[in-house]
């Protein structure tokens, strides 16, 4: 009997057809680690996932993928804020539009941003002008091999842009199982991203920038339930204060984002449709009309369609700018992730 039986087209939202030998759905820590361990033991790669919404599979996966679908929210109230425990497994955008209904004020600016609650932390999903380390007060892990949990502060999660230790240090043999947030109760709208600044800060409510947001997003980010994606493809690139002011002196409407530490963030959706490649079509893979960070699935896409095209962005940015860009997108291998440059290069 073939190993590689399981579909994983509902299990990504490039809608990319790989397959598996075992799709586990699990609801709880023990049946998360009995999974683990049972394909540890025979030498089976395992990858979790949560909604599939920031991973290209380059080919069939040749183990177990288990579903985290640990759920359960609790909230508790402090003098001066909501604390929530969050179960990982939990649908985000669902946990945005809960704590709206409740009056629980603070994740508005990060509604429909696809995946697991569990997932938010890893790579420190932002949106917005705001991200999750502002919110977040402790994540939950289990070490996958004995069982044991450990709650990390967020001072300990490192996130950085795109980044925290979830994707280094507790990137293997741990899994995420809990995320602990808090809404302080003072709320003070975010309004310093795109048409968010036509709102008025002194009567604005929750539900209105929830409402904006929405509706900016749809405006510009396609459906994976419509149209394969996941979400921006590439990073923002980080470059140098010098770097940034050549590039400003040569291209003065380039949008630049001054970060701490002297470095600049440029608009890798800005630098790709400089390239005149939206809409750009490679195999059944293509750089979406109307956000050029975002590649999308056009029709029958290989993940190997996906690479190349992706591999050709990088090229003409570099070519053009001499920035060279870095996917967000996790890819995996059939033995597990595997270097996203490497891959593209
Ligand atoms: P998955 O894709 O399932 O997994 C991502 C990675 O985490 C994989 O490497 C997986 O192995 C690992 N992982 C999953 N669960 C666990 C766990 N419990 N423990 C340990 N490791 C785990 N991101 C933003 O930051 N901002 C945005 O505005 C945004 N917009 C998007 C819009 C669209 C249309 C799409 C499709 C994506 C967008 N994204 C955005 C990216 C994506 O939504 C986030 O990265 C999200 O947090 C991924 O969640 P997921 O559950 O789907 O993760
Ligand atoms: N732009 C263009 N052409 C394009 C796309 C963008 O000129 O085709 C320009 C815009 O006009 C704007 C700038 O580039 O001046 C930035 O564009 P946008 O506001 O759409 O945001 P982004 O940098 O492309 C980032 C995040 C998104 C997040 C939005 C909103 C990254 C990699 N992406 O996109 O996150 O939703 O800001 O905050 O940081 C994701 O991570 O998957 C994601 C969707």
């Amino acid at each position: 009997m073939s190993r590689q039986q399981h579909s994983l087209k509902p299990w990504n939202t490039f809608g990319l057809e790989a397959h598996a030998s075992r799709v586990s759905v699990v609801e709880n820590v023990e049946d998360l680690c009995r999974c683990w361990q049972e394909s540890t033991l025979e030498n089976e790669p395992v990858l979790l996932l949560g909604e599939g919404s920031n991973v290209l599979f380059l080919n069939d996966f040749s183990g177990q993928v288990i579903v985290n679908r640990i759920k359960g929210i609790s909230v508790e109230e402090t003098e001066d804020a909501w604390s929530l425990h969050v179960g990982a497994g939990e649908n985000w955008h669902q946990l945005v539009e809960t704590t709206l209904t409740q009056n629980l004020a603070g994740l508005e600016n990060l509604a429909l941003i696809p995946g697991c609650v569990g997932s938010a932390p890893i790579q420190n999903i932002g949106a917005y002008g705001v991200e999750l380390e502002q919110i977040c007060d402790y994540v939950d892990v289990v070490c996958l091999s004995d069982g044991m949990r450990q709650r990390l502060s967020a001072a300990e999660c490192q996130f950085g842009y795109r980044d925290s230790v979830f994707k280094h240090h507790y990137r293997d043999g741990y899994a995420i199982v809990a995320v602990g947030l808090r809404l302080p109760k003072r709320w003070a709208p975010v309004l310093s991203y795109g048409d968010l600044r036509n709102l008025d800060p002194v009567t604005v409510t929750p539900l209105q920038v929830f409402e904006a947001v929405c509706h900016m997003r749809r405006s510009k980010l396609p459906d994976p339930k419509v149209t394969g994606n996941a979400g921006s493809f590439f990073k923002n690139p980080l470059v140098s204060a010098d770097i940034a002011a050549a590039l400003k002196a040569q291209y003065p409407d380039i949008p630049q984002y001054p970060q701490n530490a002297g470095e600049v963030k440029l608009a890798a959706g800005w630098l790709i449709d400089q390239c005149a490649l939206k809409g750009y079509r490679h195999g059944g893979a293509a750089v979406h009309q109307q956000q050029a960070l975002v590649l999308i699935n056009a029709g029958g896409a290989s993940g190997q369609d996906i690479v190349e095209l992706a591999h050709i962005v990088r090229q003409r940015v570099a070519e053009r700018f001499n920035v060279w860009l870095e996917p967000e997108v996790r890819f995996i291998a059939a033995q597990g992730e595997t270097d996203a440059v490497e891959v593209i290069a």
